[in-house]
């Protein structure tokens, strides 16, 4: 297993196993989605932004609904949450969100340079444990690939609950200068930007009292 995580991550590896997915869920990843599929022709759509990890999609729906013009990219692999959204931009008919229903490295071989206005990363998973941190999304290799998709002077907002992983969110960016930290200290951190809704997420996040912080950068070079 070891060696396994070693060769994959941060690729992908599986978590324990959930609920198998009931027929309504299995028939919209095989029809449905079809519809709504990313795909190469999307992408010279000049004005886009990217949500990576969507999770059950209501940030997404609402980067959406407010940027008509723009062309709204959402990746996540948790295909409950990728249902739930195919289902909800069917309700809405919604025109300008595009769905790529897996691992975030791979898409980042698709996106052309300097492509994407604004990426979100909400709560992505804390891992808390210590033999489980190098599963964490946020390192120096994700941030390479996200300076390198993203205009300049394009933004990166995350959100996270863990006191833990904030710092580290912050160390990393720190030692890449090509982003500028736009909040300038934590206490900056604590009051949701208007351009992100609560997520379900955040909602368990409320529910357990924890603090939550919302992290800005820039890319100046
Ligand atoms: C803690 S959940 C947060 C979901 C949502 N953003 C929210 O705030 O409710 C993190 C999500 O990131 C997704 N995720 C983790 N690693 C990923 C990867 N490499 N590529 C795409 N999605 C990923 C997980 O499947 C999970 O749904």
């Amino acid at each position: 297993m070891k060696k396994l995580e070693k060769n994959i991550l941060p690729v992908f590896y599986k978590k324990k196993p959930r609920r198998p997915l009931s027929k309504k869920q299995k028939s919209i990843l095989n029809c449905s989605l079809k519809k709504f599929l990313l795909n190469k022709n999307h992408l010279d759509k000049k004005k886009k932004f990217l949500e990576i990890g969507f999770g059950y999609g209501e940030n997404l729906i609402n980067l959406s609904k407010k940027n008509k013009e723009k062309l709204i990219i959402g990746c996540e692999i948790y295909e409950p949450g990728i249902t739930n959204l195919v289902e909800n931009i069917e309700r809405v008919n919604l025109k300008n969100i595009k769905i790529y229903p897996k691992n975030i490295f791979s898409l980042f071989n698709i996106l052309k340079k300097n492509s994407i206005e604004k990426i979100f990363i909400l709560y992505p998973d804390p891992w808390p444990k210590k033999k489980h941190f190098k599963r964490r999304l946020i390192s120096k290799n994700l941030l390479k690939k996200l300076n390198k998709v993203l205009k300049l002077n394009g933004e990166i907002f995350i959100s996270t609950d863990s006191e833990d992983y904030l710092y580290k969110i912050l160390f990393e960016f720190f030692l890449n200068k090509n982003f500028f930290w736009i909040n300038n200290k934590v206490t900056n951190c604590y009051k949701r930007p208007n351009e992100i809704v609560e997520t379900k997420y955040e909602k368990k996040a409320n529910l357990k009292k924890n603090k939550k912080f919302y992290l800005k950068f820039k890319k100046i070079c």
